[in-house]
């Protein structure tokens, strides 16, 4: 119970901080190799971003010096494509997202964001900058941008079957293993590709079922890049304020401000893994002090060698390999969500255990609550002595 109301406080408290410091406004404030999004490879928009007042012009240079130019619609062929946007298929935190035709027959998701002031404006730009300098096909891919007058636009390919969590948290849906698994694995690869195989080696910051994307054939793709930033390869740690990730997801060293890294990601990923396996959300407040948070959970679990209890229940199993599937997909989310960021895998660590090229050994079991931070280095300690993985 106490636990609980520490978790309480502190996500409430660092969520009051990020909201007092996005009302001062700033640009994040990044402190060491990581550059925004405007400031990447001779991409500039922090006059832009930083303005709120920006007029349209702002956005026309902008994307004339964008690497892979998009397409530039106006405001009226999407709200013809969108039948004036009457028809809602998703919203998040910073837009609303339609379903559209474009006249060539396409279809599309467009994405208008709800504030064009302050932080949304920079989500905005980011979201242009990092997305349209990538492309892998576990990546949703954007098609094009409207900025006309106040009208912040992005439109991106249409992913008939929504996100994810609408398929992993909801009763009348269920996914079957082999889809689930190749789920995973389309995720762990886009985010490879961010990390390790993209010119500007990018960060996501915001991985969870809500910006996992699936195609007409379930096919995974990583979606949402508002909170992403680049990440210089030769910086080992930067500290990152006046940003907001998602609380549930976000890895001890990003929630404590001591930094972040790919290894913020991975962390995120392993949240969404164990979640992938179980069928339901990771944080569930109405559950007793003893189960609210199924981290803690698994790896009790793990340590009495019930594995198989993490699975979501009524689940089947079909082929022989699949429970050895599933296992293997719960070892690697213990690797990933290590309170210790050394001991997490890289993302492309994270493909060859799940391509099976890379065999995945048991991982570290002495697991804390993510803010338990005064106890990290004794944490790193302890599983130095049992022989931890360290993984680069
Ligand atoms: N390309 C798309 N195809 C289908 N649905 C989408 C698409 N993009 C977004 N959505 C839906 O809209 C929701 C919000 O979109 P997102 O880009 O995550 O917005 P936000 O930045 O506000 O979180 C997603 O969780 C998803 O359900
Ligand atoms: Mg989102």
């Amino acid at each position: 119970m106490l636990t609980k109301l520490l978790t309480v406080f502190l996500t409430r408290r660092y969520t009051l901080r990020c909201e007092r410091r996005d009302r001062r406004s700033p640009p994040s404030k990044i402190k060491g190799g990581i550059s925004p999004p405007y400031g990447i490879e001779g991409i500039d928009t922090s006059p832009l971003c930083a303005n709120v007042a920006a007029p349209d012009d702002f956005d026309r240079d902008y994307l004339k010096n964008l690497i892979g130019l998009p397409t530039i619609f106006s405001f009226q062929a999407l709200e013809t494509a969108t039948g004036s946007f009457g028809k809602e298929i998703g919203r998040g935190g910073f837009g609303k997202v339609y379903k559209g035709t474009l006249m060539d027959g396409t279809e599309v998701a467009v994405k208008c964001l709800l504030n064009q002031t302050g932080h949304g404006q920079r989500e905005f730009c980011a979201e242009i900058a990092t997305i349209s300098s990538l492309n892998h096909s576990n990546l949703v891919s954007l098609r094009g941008v409207c900025v006309e007058g106040c009208h912040r636009i992005l439109v991106y390919e249409l992913m008939p079957n929504g996100s994810l969590d609408r398929w992993l948290f909801s009763s009348d849906k269920q996914l079957d293993w082999k889809t689930r698994y190749s789920i995973a694995l389309d995720t762990a690869r886009g985010l490879a590709y961010l990390h390790e195989e993209s010119r500007l080696g990018i960060l996501h910051l915001d991985v969870k079922p809500q910006n996992i994307l699936l195609d007409e054939d379930f096919k995974a793709k990583v979606s949402d890049f508002g909170m992403a930033r680049s990440l210089n390869r030769d910086s080992e740690s930067s500290v990152m304020t006046g940003m907001r990730g998602t609380p549930g997801y976000m890895a001890p060293e990003w929630l404590l401000e001591r930094g972040i890294t790919y290894k913020t990601d991975v962390f995120s990923y392993g949240m969404v893994l164990l979640e992938i396996v179980r069928g339901s959300k990771n944080v569930d407040h109405s559950q007793d002090s003893e189960n609210w948070y199924f981290p803690s959970v698994a790896f009790q679990k793990a340590r009495q060698g019930k594995m198989d209890e993490l699975i979501q229940s009524g689940l089947q199993l079909k082929r022989p390999q699949e429970m050895d599937e599933a296992h293997l997909l719960i070892k690697t989310a213990l690797w990933c969500i290590q309170n210790n960021s050394a001991l997490r895998p890289s993302m492309g660590t994270v493909v060859r255990f799940l391509e099976g090229d890379l065999e995945v050994r048991d991982p570290p079991l002495t697991y804390m609550l993510p803010f338990a931070s005064s106890t990290d280095d004794e944490t790193l300690t302890d599983l130095d002595c049992e022989g931890g993985q360290e993984f680069s």
